[in-house]
């Protein structure tokens, strides 16, 4: 039976995705850096030292340790500034209003999110409240595709993955629900999260009603 919810961040409860172009595209232009919107596509679900990798890679740069995490921060600080703006008129459409939904049923419901300013975001949008348990990029080493995140908020919650349903925008993100053994819910585009268990294209449609249908046997 399903007990609980856990939910990515960036791209299921707001759109982050170009507020993290915007800041890496900073950094990529001071470094002389190619980046693009597709490129910013593979970071989607990742943590911020692998996507600097990403787009070292992508420029086929190499650095030492020291340095990444030097340049990573500057770009974590370009995106934490911008993050000031967020309010809470930014959550995608129909999240605030699944969450609440959640909160009326009596679900459990956990944040699993690779980023490490999960609570900053989720204090912009006035979210906290929504959630029993937070795990963030701080929360554990692994990062998705590991399952490691979405354990950890189950562990938190007192449930087992087949209790829970894993929200998630990101492909590597079903790829660590799944690896932990938890029903999935895609949102996004078939060739992102197409190996979810159930897909839908936008929050909007993702409603209590629509997940219940597709794991009527769970509910
Ligand atoms: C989310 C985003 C990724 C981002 C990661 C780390 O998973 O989808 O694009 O790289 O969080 O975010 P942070 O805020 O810790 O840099
Ligand atoms: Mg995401």
């Amino acid at each position: 039976m399903i007990k609980g919810f856990i939910f990515d961040l960036d791209g299921v409860i707001t759109d982050t995705a170009e507020l993290h172009y915007d800041a890496w595209k900073k950094l990529a232009d001071e470094m002389g850096w190619e980046f693009d919107r597709e490129v910013n596509e593979k970071l989607r679900g990742i943590s911020r030292m692998d996507s600097i990798k990403v787009i070292m890679d992508h420029n086929g740069v190499s650095l030492n340790e020291d340095t990444i995490v030097e340049l990573a921060t500057k770009k974590n600080d370009i995106y934490v500034n911008s993050l000031d703006d967020m309010t809470q008129e930014d959550y995608l459409p129909g999240a605030r209003e699944l969450l609440t939904h959640l909160r009326s049923e009596g679900f459990s419901v956990a944040l699993g999110s690779a980023s490490k300013n999960a609570n900053k975001v989720l204090k912009q949008l006035n979210a906290i409240h929504f959630f029993d348990v937070i795990g963030d990029g701080n929360s554990v080493t692994n990062s998705k595709p590991a399952p490691d995140i979405f354990l950890f908020a189950s562990e938190k919650l007192g449930l087992r993955p087949e209790n829970c349903i894993v929200f998630e925008d990101a492909e590597k993100g079903i790829d660590a629900a799944k690896a932990g053994n938890f029903h999935s819910v895609g949102i996004g585009p078939e060739e992102r999260v197409g190996h979810a268990d159930i897909r839908f294209d936008t929050m909007k449609e993702a409603t209590l009603f629509a997940v219940k249908s597709h794991f009527k046997d769970l509910f």
